[in-house]
């Protein structure tokens, strides 16, 4: 199977999921990307157990209004109603699920939704598992002022080659820096240190709030894990 093919397989086990796990009338937390977009157009029959969607891109809100299905604001999430499952995709998981994320420059809205839900369900083809986070360059979403600065800040403090995605605006009107050349062995440690550099919006390193669930698809088959059973 190519990794298209991989991607509809894993695609398929979240809808799957999301018909056993999601209560009745519920809002639904929403990724962004090539294997969510899958995910979405997979969601018809689902959608009279879905109140609405809360989205983390402009990409998935037309996609899911495509679909028929309401895209609540999270601003207009009633009080006291939460999110019982956020779905996405990433860039990399490690065995912990800790994540990289934001290869499509999405980072700041998924960390936002992901962190109202109650479980975050990472769904992925095999190649996205990593021993060691990093090979994939890590995108960080910066004010557009600060852009230069961080580039050569990142670098000398990190040692990282840092490269301006120059075609690319996040739906925030940011810009995304791609971290490259990072070997990622403390991904909680990295993801905190990041959080205290002025101008830099998000980093797309989920470990303080990795994933709950992984549906990842092999060659040999749809795997689903739970993070209590893998983690360290
Ligand atoms: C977007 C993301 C995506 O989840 C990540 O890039 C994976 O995308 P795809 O499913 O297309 O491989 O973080 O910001």
């Amino acid at each position: 199977m190519n990794q298209n093919e991989l991607k509809a397989a894993a695609a398929a086990a979240a809808v799957q999921y999301l018909a056993q796990h999601l209560p009745a009338d519920a809002i639904l937390g929403m990724g962004t990307g090539s294997t969510i977009n899958l995910v979405i157009d997979a969601l018809a029959p689902l959608k009279d157990r879905i109140r609405a969607a809360v989205s983390s891109s402009e990409a998935s809100t037309q996609r899911l209004a495509a679909q028929g299905i309401a895209v609540l604001d999270l601003n207009d999430l009633p009080m006291g109603t939460e999110l019982p499952i956020y779905i996405d995709g990433a860039d990399e998981i490690n065995p912990r699920f800790h994540m990289i994320k934001g290869g499509g420059g999405a980072l700041t809205r998924e960390k936002i939704v992901a962190s109202a839900a109650r479980t975050f369900v990472c769904v992925c083809d095999a190649s996205k598992e990593v021993d060691t986070l990093g090979a994939f360059p890590l995108p960080v979403e910066v004010i557009p002022l600060a852009r230069e600065h961080l580039a050569r800040r990142l670098a000398a403090d990190l040692g990282a080659r840092v490269q301006w995605r120059t075609d690319f605006v996040t739906d925030n009107g940011n810009h995304i820096l791609d971290l490259h050349g990072l070997a990622i062995t403390e991904p909680v440690a990295l993801e905190e240190a990041l959080n205290h550099y002025p101008g830099l919006v998000t980093n797309g390193l989920f470990a303080r709030r990795g994933a709950d669930v992984l549906i990842s698809a092999h060659a040999d088959g749809v795997r689903l894990r739970n993070k209590t059973a893998t983690s360290a």
